[in-house]
């Protein structure tokens, strides 16, 4: 039997700056989607990758005495082991320096001219350089760029003009009909009034710089960086050649992206696909942006949180937890080492690393370590049974919302739901009498078999220590769908005494 198709990707990141865990969220984010997919036996295809091209990267390079290439060579490969320390399984990674992607971009923007749709003009207007974005002077506030609030300069040049105002209507239409399109809804309401405000042509290429992929035909020109950057979506799955991995696996079903890059994403990105004859993404969700310590994140502050770092010296289980559990997607959230070590301790250290830890502790003393046949069901074990195997779908249907914070909490639900058991059904008690031993075993395997579920979902978040549990219960084969059912473990299978999965941080230490 063939496996569905799952595409997800992030934004490729610019290479004008180091990776922050701004950048870490988004790829993150989709990485826990791509494991719990293919967890659930989706054939699943990951992209994320670079964005290389443009006057910003031009400007960067001179200002470190590199050629663009140089500086782009240089640094994806700090997001490339960045993703390697986290954990990341990504199926490809695309820079748009590389040859598929020019051609594949190449051919996109001959499709849209030959249609019609891209033709030359002339262009005067407000331009900010640090967005790459033309603004018409009523959007302007003091004369400043409205997103990042800093200076524009007035440009005229000649351009090619994508007719966007064309696509007004149809995109409306889509969005309408298509009410899980743009995530969440508040997004989703400011994009359709943006869309009602109209829709003006767009400036789809350069003649001011030159790091770009050459307009077809015209190579004074190069081809707007959002142009150029979005086509990676099927560029990296093969486009222009349809059959492969672009028959299969587009349109995406889900693109992760964060708020400020929304309307590229939900405006641009489908109207150029309609202007191509192709599908659109089913799904674009914008997560809210991190601050620090209660401030923007900015190089001048000097307060970028690096996740290097943080994988260094906490783990990165530890950082993917708390990355998502602490602050639900879609809104902005704060980044504090006081949070971070609160999280660690109270839920890892304590939660669930103490119950396996207990657990496994009293089954190596009650029963040497060997898991018996469970016996008699009370009503408190069915409470615990049902509890664990509700988790699943809970899971299940937080993660199709994009709810991982949700996700998480359902799975502590039933790791507290264990620590509870554990304190009612007072094993330590049971020990003391022989004729005990049978309800013993019993709640020995309850406690055991509902973490195992839980190791089997947690992979999709936190893989090492997934695997680390497991181990520890004695588990051998990985974390499958088939699994995510009461019963796997097997009475016999001997299981270790578990270490400490996450040591207590010293607050005051730190
Ligand atoms: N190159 C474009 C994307 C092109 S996609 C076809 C770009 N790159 S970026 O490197 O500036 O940003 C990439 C992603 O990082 C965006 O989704 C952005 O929202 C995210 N973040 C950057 N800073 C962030 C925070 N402080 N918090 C959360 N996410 C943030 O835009």
């Amino acid at each position: 039997m063939t496996k569905p198709a799952f595409y997800v990707t992030t934004p490729i990141y610019y290479v004008n700056d180091v990776p922050h865990i701004g950048h870490a969220y988004t790829t993150l984010a989709a990485d826990v989607l791509a494991r719990y997919k293919r967890l659930m036996g989706f054939d699943v295809f990951f992209l994320t990758g670079t964005d290389e091209h443009g006057q910003k990267v031009e400007k960067a390079a001179t200002a470190a005495g590199e050629t663009p290439l140089e500086l782009a060579d240089r640094v994806m490969k700090r997001f490339q082991s960045l993703w390697e320390k986290l954990e990341i399984s990504h199926t490809d990674f695309i820079r748009t320096t590389q040859e598929r992607h020019k051609k594949g971009v190449s051919v996109l923007f001959e499709r849209v001219l030959e249609r019609g749709d891209i033709y030359l003009g002339e262009y005067e207007d407000w331009y900010c350089t640090p967005c790459e974005t033309f603004w018409t002077e009523t959007q302007l506030i003091d004369f400043k760029c409205p997103d990042c609030n800093r200076p524009t300069e007035k440009l005229k040049e000649e351009s090619y003009f994508f007719r966007m105002s064309k696509y007004q209507e149809q995109l409306l239409a889509h969005i309408e009909a298509n009410p899980d399109f743009i995530q969440p809804k508040s997004r989703r309401n400011e994009i359709i009034s943006f869309v009602k405000e109209g829709l003006r042509d767009l400036s789809v290429s350069r003649t001011t710089f030159q790091w770009g992929i050459p307009v077809p035909g015209d190579p004074k020109h190069v081809v707007y960086v959002w142009f150029d950057a979005l086509a990676n979506y099927i560029t990296a799955l093969g486009y222009p050649d349809e059959s492969g991995d672009f028959g299969k696996f587009w349109p995406a079903n889900v693109q992760l992206i964060g708020k400020d890059i929304l309307r590229f994403h939900a405006v641009y990105w489908p109207t150029f696909l309609m202007a191509a004859g192709l599908p659109i993404p089913s799904r674009v969700f914008a997560h809210g942006w991190w601050t620090v310590e209660g401030q923007k994140m900015s190089k001048s502050l000097q307060n970028v949180v690096e996740p290097n770092m943080l994988i260094d010296k906490y783990g990165a289980d530890a950082v993917r937890y708390f990355l998502l559990r602490e602050v639900p997607f879609g809104l902005d959230g704060d980044f504090s080492h006081t949070s971070l070590i609160h999280r660690i301790n109270s839920d890892l250290a304590n939660d669930l690393g103490n119950l396996l830890n207990r657990s496994t502790a009293m089954l190596g003393k009650y029963f040497g370590g060997v898991l018996q046949q469970p016996a008699q069901e009370t009503e408190l074990d069915a409470a615990y049974r049902e509890k664990t195997m509700a988790m699943v779908a809970l899971v299940d249907g937080h993660l199709e919302d994009l709810a991982f914070s949700k996700a998480l909490q359902a799975i502590w639900e039933v790791i507290s739901a264990g620590n509870k058991y554990i304190d009612e059904t007072a094993p330590w008690t049971l020990a003391k009498d022989e004729a005990n031993k049978e309800r013993l075993a019993t709640v020995m395997y309850y406690m055991l078999e509902s973490q195992r579920m839980v190791y089997f979902l947690l992979s999709a978040f936190m893989p090492k220590t997934s695997e680390k549990g497991l181990c520890y219960l004695g588990v051998t084969e990985a974390p499958n769908r088939e699994g995510l059912v009461w019963g796997g473990l097997k009475a016999g299978t001997t299981i270790a005494k578990a270490e400490a999965l996450f040591p207590r941080i010293d607050e005051k230490a730190e």
